[in-house]
Protein backbone atom coordinates (compact mmCIF):
# COMPACT_ATOMS: atom_id res chain seq x y z
CA UNK A 1 0.00 0.00 0.00
CA UNK A 2 1.45 3.87 -0.70
CA UNK A 3 0.53 6.03 1.52
CA UNK A 4 -0.48 9.63 0.66
CA UNK A 5 -0.22 12.81 3.53
CA UNK A 6 -2.08 15.62 2.43
CA UNK A 7 -1.46 18.81 3.43
CA UNK A 8 -4.72 21.41 3.46
CA UNK A 9 -5.81 24.49 5.26
CA UNK A 10 -8.40 26.19 2.90
CA UNK A 11 -12.11 24.87 1.99
CA UNK A 12 -10.63 21.46 1.29
CA UNK A 13 -12.37 20.98 -1.78
CA UNK A 14 -9.38 19.45 -3.62
CA UNK A 15 -8.41 17.21 -0.74
CA UNK A 16 -11.76 16.14 -0.67
CA UNK A 17 -11.96 15.01 -4.06
CA UNK A 18 -8.49 13.23 -3.45
CA UNK A 19 -10.00 11.08 -0.65
CA UNK A 20 -13.18 9.85 -2.51
CA UNK A 21 -11.32 9.15 -5.87
CA UNK A 22 -8.49 6.76 -3.38
CA UNK A 23 -11.50 5.13 -1.32
CA UNK A 24 -11.32 1.88 -1.21
CA UNK A 25 -8.22 1.41 -3.53
CA UNK A 26 -5.92 -1.45 -2.61
CA UNK A 27 -3.04 0.13 -3.73
CA UNK A 28 -2.95 3.89 -2.65
CA UNK A 29 -4.09 4.94 1.22
CA UNK A 30 -4.68 8.82 2.45
CA UNK A 31 -2.92 8.09 5.19
CA UNK A 32 -3.13 11.42 7.03
CA UNK A 33 -4.12 14.89 6.87
CA UNK A 34 -1.86 17.69 7.85
CA UNK A 35 -3.79 21.07 8.27
CA UNK A 36 -2.59 24.39 10.25
CA UNK A 37 -6.11 25.68 10.65
CA UNK A 38 -8.07 24.50 13.49
CA UNK A 39 -11.22 25.34 11.50
CA UNK A 40 -11.00 24.31 8.21
CA UNK A 41 -13.41 22.01 6.67
CA UNK A 42 -10.83 19.55 6.02
CA UNK A 43 -10.83 18.21 9.70
CA UNK A 44 -14.11 17.48 9.53
CA UNK A 45 -13.88 15.35 6.03
CA UNK A 46 -10.92 13.75 7.40
CA UNK A 47 -12.90 12.65 10.66
CA UNK A 48 -15.98 11.48 8.65
CA UNK A 49 -13.42 9.51 6.46
CA UNK A 50 -11.67 8.22 9.74
CA UNK A 51 -8.40 9.65 8.79
CA UNK A 52 -5.67 10.52 11.32
CA UNK A 53 -5.05 13.95 11.63
CA UNK A 54 -1.98 16.06 12.36
CA UNK A 55 -2.20 19.99 13.70
CA UNK A 56 0.28 21.42 13.28
CA UNK A 57 1.77 24.80 14.68
CA UNK A 58 3.74 27.71 13.17
CA UNK A 59 6.84 27.75 15.96
CA UNK A 60 7.69 23.98 15.27
CA UNK A 61 7.11 23.97 11.63
CA UNK A 62 9.41 26.98 10.86
CA UNK A 63 11.73 26.52 13.25
CA UNK A 64 11.63 23.05 14.78
CA UNK A 65 12.13 19.83 12.98
CA UNK A 66 9.06 20.71 10.66
CA UNK A 67 6.96 17.26 12.27
CA UNK A 68 9.51 15.46 9.89
CA UNK A 69 9.53 12.67 12.21
CA UNK A 70 5.96 12.57 12.33
CA UNK A 71 5.41 12.27 8.43
CA UNK A 72 8.22 9.66 8.32
CA UNK A 73 6.42 7.60 10.81
CA UNK A 74 3.53 7.23 8.13
CA UNK A 75 5.80 6.37 5.03
CA UNK A 76 4.64 8.09 2.68
CA UNK A 77 5.37 7.84 -1.06
CA UNK A 78 4.25 11.29 -1.89
CA UNK A 79 3.13 14.19 -0.52
CA UNK A 80 0.37 16.11 -1.61
CA UNK A 81 0.00 20.29 -1.07
CA UNK A 82 -3.35 21.08 -1.93
CA UNK A 83 -4.68 24.64 -0.77
CA UNK A 84 -2.03 24.51 1.75
CA UNK A 85 -0.54 28.35 1.92
CA UNK A 86 2.94 28.32 3.87
CA UNK A 87 5.96 28.20 2.37
CA UNK A 88 7.16 24.18 3.21
CA UNK A 89 10.59 24.77 5.04
CA UNK A 90 13.70 23.28 3.34
CA UNK A 91 14.37 20.58 5.92
CA UNK A 92 11.16 18.88 4.85
CA UNK A 93 11.74 19.44 1.46
CA UNK A 94 15.68 17.70 2.11
CA UNK A 95 13.62 14.95 3.74
CA UNK A 96 11.00 14.52 1.38
CA UNK A 97 13.09 15.54 -1.88
CA UNK A 98 10.91 14.91 -4.95
CA UNK A 99 8.44 13.46 -3.19
CA UNK A 100 6.24 16.88 -2.32
CA UNK A 101 3.47 18.51 -4.95
CA UNK A 102 1.43 21.30 -5.01
CA UNK A 103 -1.45 22.60 -7.42
CA UNK A 104 -1.47 26.00 -8.24
CA UNK A 105 -4.17 27.73 -9.65
CA UNK A 106 -2.65 29.68 -12.75
CA UNK A 107 -0.36 28.69 -15.48
CA UNK A 108 3.13 28.81 -13.75
CA UNK A 109 5.70 30.31 -13.82
CA UNK A 110 3.05 33.34 -14.68
CA UNK A 111 1.01 34.24 -11.95
CA UNK A 112 3.16 32.49 -9.12
CA UNK A 113 5.30 33.51 -6.08
CA UNK A 114 4.92 35.15 -2.61
CA UNK A 115 1.16 36.65 -2.69
CA UNK A 116 -0.15 34.73 -5.21
CA UNK A 117 -2.85 32.62 -3.72
CA UNK A 118 -6.53 31.82 -4.04
CA UNK A 119 -8.23 35.30 -4.99
CA UNK A 120 -5.05 37.56 -5.63
CA UNK A 121 -4.19 35.09 -8.40
CA UNK A 122 -7.38 35.47 -10.57
CA UNK A 123 -7.67 39.11 -9.86
CA UNK A 124 -3.72 39.31 -11.27
CA UNK A 125 -4.92 37.09 -14.34
CA UNK A 126 -7.88 39.21 -14.93
CA UNK A 127 -5.99 42.59 -14.77
CA UNK A 128 -3.26 41.18 -16.99
CA UNK A 129 -5.70 40.86 -19.44
CA UNK A 130 -4.97 37.12 -20.04
CA UNK A 131 -7.54 34.95 -22.40
CA UNK A 132 -6.57 31.85 -20.72
CA UNK A 133 -5.55 30.38 -17.27
CA UNK A 134 -4.93 26.72 -15.87
CA UNK A 135 -3.69 24.96 -13.56
CA UNK A 136 0.05 23.99 -12.84
CA UNK A 137 1.27 20.70 -10.72
CA UNK A 138 4.48 20.78 -9.88
CA UNK A 139 7.30 20.04 -7.12
CA UNK A 140 7.98 21.63 -4.55
CA UNK A 141 11.48 22.71 -4.13
CA UNK A 142 12.91 25.52 -2.26
CA UNK A 143 11.47 28.56 -3.71
CA UNK A 144 7.58 29.61 -3.54
CA UNK A 145 6.04 27.86 -7.21
CA UNK A 146 9.04 27.09 -9.01
CA UNK A 147 9.82 23.35 -8.83
CA UNK A 148 9.77 20.98 -11.84
CA UNK A 149 6.27 20.80 -14.16
CA UNK A 150 4.34 17.72 -13.89
CA UNK A 151 0.82 19.26 -15.49
CA UNK A 152 -0.89 22.15 -16.89
CA UNK A 153 -4.60 22.45 -18.12
CA UNK A 154 -5.97 25.37 -19.28
CA UNK A 155 -9.16 27.24 -19.66
CA UNK A 156 -10.48 30.44 -21.17
CA UNK A 157 -11.07 33.67 -19.13
CA UNK A 158 -14.19 35.20 -20.12
CA UNK A 159 -14.62 39.12 -20.83
CA UNK A 160 -16.87 39.58 -17.66
CA UNK A 161 -15.19 37.25 -15.11
CA UNK A 162 -14.39 38.18 -11.64
CA UNK A 163 -12.11 36.66 -9.60
CA UNK A 164 -15.13 34.29 -8.35
CA UNK A 165 -16.12 33.36 -11.64
CA UNK A 166 -12.75 32.12 -12.59
CA UNK A 167 -12.10 30.90 -9.37
CA UNK A 168 -14.86 28.28 -10.13
CA UNK A 169 -13.55 27.30 -13.62
CA UNK A 170 -9.85 26.74 -12.16
CA UNK A 171 -11.19 24.67 -9.01
CA UNK A 172 -13.54 22.38 -11.74
CA UNK A 173 -10.10 21.85 -13.28
CA UNK A 174 -8.49 21.32 -10.41
CA UNK A 175 -11.22 18.27 -9.57
CA UNK A 176 -11.24 17.05 -12.86
CA UNK A 177 -7.17 16.80 -13.05
CA UNK A 178 -5.32 16.72 -9.78
CA UNK A 179 -6.14 12.94 -8.64
CA UNK A 180 -5.72 11.44 -12.09
CA UNK A 181 -2.09 12.91 -11.80
CA UNK A 182 -1.12 11.53 -8.07
CA UNK A 183 -2.52 8.13 -9.12
CA UNK A 184 -0.25 8.35 -11.88
CA UNK A 185 2.61 9.70 -10.26
CA UNK A 186 2.32 7.06 -7.40
CA UNK A 187 2.48 3.99 -10.63
CA UNK A 188 5.10 5.40 -12.60
C1 LIG B 1 -6.88 25.66 -4.95
O1 LIG B 1 -7.35 26.58 -5.86
C2 LIG B 1 -5.42 25.40 -5.16
O2 LIG B 1 -4.98 25.61 -6.44
C3 LIG B 1 -4.76 26.39 -4.25
O3 LIG B 1 -5.62 26.51 -3.15
C4 LIG B 1 -6.95 26.20 -3.54
C5 LIG B 1 -7.50 25.22 -2.55
O4 LIG B 1 -8.88 25.02 -2.70
N1 LIG B 1 -3.40 26.01 -3.98
P1 LIG B 1 -9.60 23.91 -1.83
O5 LIG B 1 -9.29 24.20 -0.37
O6 LIG B 1 -9.07 22.59 -2.24
O7 LIG B 1 -11.05 24.05 -2.12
Amino acid sequence: MKHLILFASGAGSNAAKIIQHFKGSSEVQVALIVCNKPEAGVLQIAKNEGIPTLLIERERFFRGDAYVPELKNYGPALIVLAGFLWKIPDTMIEAFRGQIINIHPALLPKFGGKGMYGAHVHKAVIDAGETESGITIHYVDEHFDHGDKIFQAMCPVLPNDTPETLAQRIHELEHRHFSEVIERLLSS
